[in-house]
């Protein structure tokens, strides 16, 4: 039997690498092999990619070079660990996969839909979670606990403004409305239990 490719999407702060932990245990209790992973990330080749994205030093990268980062990122990813994980049985959960680039290159930086799925079909020929827990909160919600997190040590793109944070908040909305079989979204606010628990009621119809 293949695996399950669940990704948790969602802007920054809304507590996705807890969630990520809390439903690989739940899955794992359930008797299933899970693989646990993020993005950029995931890989060798993918973290250095990842350090080069977030890093604070330098002059930085266009929105058109960090679309294809990611992208390359990503391609590694999908092709050394994702792929290979579900089709030997194994229920990958993702923190953020593509989602996230049409979130971020696309709704925050002005790149087209069309654009950054092109990249990622080149990349990754256009490989989807099976299901994308958006996980949601008020701004101001986010932003108290982005500060509890960095301080102030925001990566390069964490630290962009409100402004832009909140086009990538309406972006992530507008596709989870445009394809409401693959998303679920989940109110993130309230404790790590009780979101969880939410989570897991989301994906009832998915689990074994
Ligand atoms: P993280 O804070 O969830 O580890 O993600 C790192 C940052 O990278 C976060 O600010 C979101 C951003 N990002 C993109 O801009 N595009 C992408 O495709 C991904 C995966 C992350």
């Amino acid at each position: 039997m293949t695996g399950r490719f669940i990704a948790l999407e969602g802007g920054e702060g809304v507590g996705k690498s807890t969630q990520g932990r809390l439903l690989a245990e739940a899955l794992r209790a359930r008797g299933l092999e899970v693989v646990t992973t993020r993005e950029p990330g995931g890989t060798a080749g993918a973290e250095a990619i990842r350090a080069m994205l977030l890093s604070t030093e330098g002059d930085g990268w266009g929105a058109r070079a960090e679309a294809l980062l990611f992208a390359a990122a990503r391609a590694d990813h999908v092709e050394k660990l994702i792929r290979p994980a579900v089709a030997r049985g194994a229920w990958v959960v993702c923190d953020r996969f593509v989602d996230s680039s049409r979130a971020y290159q696309g709704g925050g930086s002005g790149l087209s839909d069309d654009e950054v799925m092109a990249l990622h079909r080149i990349g990754s020929e256009g490989l989807l979670p099976d299901v994308t827990v958006l996980l949601t909160v008020a701004p101001e919600v986010s932003a108290a606990r982005l500060a509890l997190r960095d301080g102030d040590t925001a990566d390069r793109i964490g630290g962009r403004g409100a402004a832009y944070h909140a086009r990538v908040a309406a972006a992530f909305r507008g596709f989870a409305e445009a394809e409401p079989k693959r998303f679920a979204v989940v109110d993130a606010e309230g404790a790590p239990e009780e979101v969880h628990a939410r989570i897991i009621a989301a994906l009832i119809g998915v689990l074994p």
